[in-house]
C-alpha cells in the first residue's frame, strides 16, 4: 500500500524527470544498473516512499510504481495493446479484483500485465500463446514488474484446444482470427462472463461480431478510442497537431450460459 515503508525486494520507480525514470528492485548493498553504473539503495529500506537520492550527480525520487510506470518498463516484440485500449478493455470485459481471466495470445505480455494488475493478489490470469518464443518473452515482462505470481502461462492454440476450464469470468483476445476462438471461449466462460477482443482491421471486427451473434453471445458491439493530447500553453492551449490515428478496434459481448 502506498505510504508503507520500503521493504527489501520492493519495486521502486526512480523518478528523475518524466523522461528519466527507472524501475529497480530494492536490495541491500550495491547493485549494477545496465548502462548506468552502480547504485546502493540499502538506506531506503525501512524508509517511506517519496524520498530523494543523488546518483551520479542527478537527483531522483523513489516512488511506488503505478500501472503506467510498470508499462513504461516493459519490452515489446509483437504489436502490443496500447494503454488507452488496454484500460478500456478492462471496463468492457468487466475485469476486477479476484477475477479469473483468460487471455490469448500472450504476445509481448503487455495486456497480461494490465490484467494481472487489475485482478489483484486474489485473482488469476491464464495467458495462452501458440508460440513458445512469445510466451517466454511475455513471461519475462511479467516477471520484470513483479506480477508473475498472478499469471499462469501455457503453450496452447486456443482456436484448436480452447481454454481448458469452464470458470473464467472474462476472456480477452488479441489474435488475428478471434472468431475461430469463440466456440472454445463459450465453453470457458461462467454465465455472465464477458469476452473482449482487440483487432486492427474492420474485416476482423465484422467477422468477430457476426460470429459472436451467431454463437448466442448477447450484446455484441464494437468501438474505437481516439486519444488526443492537449498542448497546454499560455493563452494558446490546443490539441497537439499529431496524433496516433489508429491502433485497434475493441469488441465485446456477454455469455449468458446457454439459451434462455
Ligand atoms: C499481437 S500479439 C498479442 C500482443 C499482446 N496482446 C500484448 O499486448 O503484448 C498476438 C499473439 O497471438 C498469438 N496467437 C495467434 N493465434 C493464436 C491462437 N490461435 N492461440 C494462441 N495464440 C495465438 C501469436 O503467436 C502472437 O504472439
Amino acid at each position: 500500500v502506498t505510504g508503507d515503508a520500503w521493504a527489501e525486494g520492493d519495486l521502486a520507480l526512480l523518478w528523475g524527470s518524466a523522461r528519466e525514470t527507472l524501475l529497480l528492485r530494492l536490495a541491500r548493498g550495491p547493485q549494477s544498473v545496465e548502462g548506468r553504473g552502480v547504485l546502493d539503495l540499502s538506506l531506503q529500506i525501512g524508509a517511506a516512499p517519496g524520498g530523494g537520492i543523488t546518483w551520479a550527480g542527478r537527483k531522483f525520487r523513489l516512488l511506488r510504481p503505478s500501472l503506467s510506470d510498470l508499462l513504461g518498463a516493459l519490452e515489446r516484440r509483437a504489436q502490443v495493446v496500447s494503454p488507452k485500449d488496454a484500460a478500456q478493455l478492462l471496463l468492457l470485459a468487466g475485469v476486477g479484483p479476484g477475477n479469473r481471466v483468460g487471455e490469448a495470445g500472450s504476445g509481448s505480455g503487455w495486456l497480461t500485465v494490465v490484467l494481472a494488475h487489475a485482478v489483484g493478489s486474489t485473482g488469476r490470469v491464464y495467458s495462452f500463446d501458440r508460440r513458445r518464443d512469445f510466451l517466454d518473452f511475455a513471461r519475462r515482462n511479467v516477471e520484470r514488474v513483479g506480477l508473475a505470481p498472478r499469471v499462469e502461462f501455457a503453450e496452447r492454440d486456443v482456436a484448436v484446444d480452447g481454454f481448458g476450464t469452464n470458470s473464467l469470468d472474462a476472456i480477452l483476445l488479441d489474435v488475428p482470427e478471434p472468431w475461430a476462438v469463440l466456440p472454445g471461449a463459450r465453453e470457458a466462460l461462467v454465465p455472465g462472463g464477458r469476452i473482449a477482443t482487440y483487432s486492427p482491421t474492420y474485416n476482423q471486427v465484422e467477422r468477430t461480431v457476426h460470429a459472436l451473434r451467431e454463437l448466442g453471445f448477447e450484446d455484441a458491439r464494437s468501438e474505437e478510442l481516439l486519444l488526443r493530447t492537449i498542448e497546454v500553453g499560455e493563452g494558446g492551449t490546443r490539441p497537439a497537431f499529431e496524433m496516433l490515428g489508429h491502433t485497434g478496434f475493441l469488441s465485446v459481448a456477454r455469455w449468458m450460459g446457454g439459451p434462455w
